[in-house]
């Protein structure tokens, strides 16, 4: 089983952006974290990261007819960009949304996603522990289908 992580905008500063908000974990080690989780789980996962739409758009283009599922936290490009739920639908390729934070705690802009409701499912609230999370609710759901 192939996995691609997704992370969005200013994603790569984590670690020192908003600690209280976002946690002190870089994305380095949330990724270090993804490949050994995955190891356990006895499925492969890539890992991205960019801070530019269409870059993402291009990265889960690629993973078409690749790729089995796809983790994707698109920072704020979750609340504005109908050009990466595009991207997803088109390659029609099962996805989780997660995120660190809670948003649906923060600000109203916040509340809106342009991805949840075609995900599989979305995490959100528990820090970088969201990615494990969200890695094993997506390996559940794909070993589940018939
Ligand atoms: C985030 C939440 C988004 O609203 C924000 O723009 C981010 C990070 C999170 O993981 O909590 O960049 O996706």
């Amino acid at each position: 089983m192939q996995l691609l992580a997704i992370h969005g905008p200013n994603l790569n500063l984590l670690g020192s952006r908003e600690p209280g908000l976002y946690g002190t974990a870089s994305l380095e080690q949330i990724d270090a974290d993804l490949r050994r989780r995955a190891e356990t789980l006895a499925v492969e996962i890539d890992c991205f990261q960019s801070n530019h739409e269409g870059a993402l758009v291009d990265r889960i283009q690629q993973a078409r007819g690749r790729v089995d599922g796809i983790l994707v936290n698109a920072g704020a490009y979750t609340h504005t960009s109908i050009a990466i739920r595009d991207a997803l639908l088109a390659v029609a390729i099962p996805y989780v949304e997660l995120h660190l934070s809670n948003t649906h705690a923060r600000e109203a802009f916040r509340h809106h996603s342009y991805l949840a409701d075609r995900a599989v499912g979305v995490i959100c609230g528990f820090g970088a522990a969201s990615y494990g999370l969200a890695l094993e609710g997506l390996v559940a759901h794909l070993r589940a289908r018939p």
